[in-house]
């Protein structure tokens, strides 16, 4: 099965693609921004940058890489919805998925500030729903990104796990506290 990680910046088309694979190949879709927006369905629009929500929001990724790693080795390929701005992230994520016979698949999504702030700003008025982003946050997360290279992209072997921990899924279950090591 394969496990696509969607990477990119907020609005950088990350849900309507996995939308579309949602649908093409007929996959599961994990978009925590939906499960945040349902469960914290009171919040103000910039609440989500609070640390408590930043606590929350890792407890919900932990659980839907958790069920997706199931459902992955239940025979369904699996859409992380996710972002995905760390390379250690996505090396985590290929080296659980590889240790489970799962194939994972990096899907970057590229976007420059102009495109990403005229999309921002566009679905926000149509969908106040949204979480509320500002110019200066958006511009400066180009910088905090950190853009898949080739070898992610093609698939290579993932590089060695970070010092202090045994495996790249001790790393997991550390970066998403409610993820246990699989
Ligand atoms: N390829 C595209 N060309 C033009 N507009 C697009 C494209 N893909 C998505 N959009 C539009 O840009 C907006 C953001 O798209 P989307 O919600 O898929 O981004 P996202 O990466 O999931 O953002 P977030 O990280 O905030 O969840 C939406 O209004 C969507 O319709
Ligand atoms: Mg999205």
């Amino acid at each position: 099965m394969t496990l696509y990680l969607i990477v990119g910046l907020p609005g950088a088309g990350k849900t309507t693609r996995a939308k579309e694979l949602e649908v093409s190949e007929s996959a599961l879709r994990l978009t925590p921004d939906d499960w945040q927006r349902a469960i914290f369905c009171d919040d103000s629009p910039t609440r989500w940058r609070s640390s408590e929500r930043v606590d929350h929001r890792e407890r919900i990724e932990g659980k839907l890489v958790e069920v997706g790693m199931r459902a992955a080795q239940l025979g369904v390929d699996v859409v992380l919805d996710f972002g995905l701005w760390g390379r250690d992230e996505r090396s985590a994520l290929r080296s659980i998925a590889a240790s489970l016979g799962i194939v994972a698949q990096v899907v970057y999504l590229p976007i420059d500030y102009a495109e990403q702030r005229r999309r921002v700003t566009s679905r926000y008025a149509s969908e106040p729903g949204q979480f509320q982003m500002d110019d200066t946050e958006l511009e400066g997360w180009h910088g905090v990104f950190q853009v898949p290279d080739e070898d992610e992209l093609s698939g290579a072997p993932i590089p060695p796990v970070p010092p202090g921990h045994r495996t790249w899924s001790h790393w997991a279950s550390t970066r998403w506290p409610s993820l246990p090591e699989l």
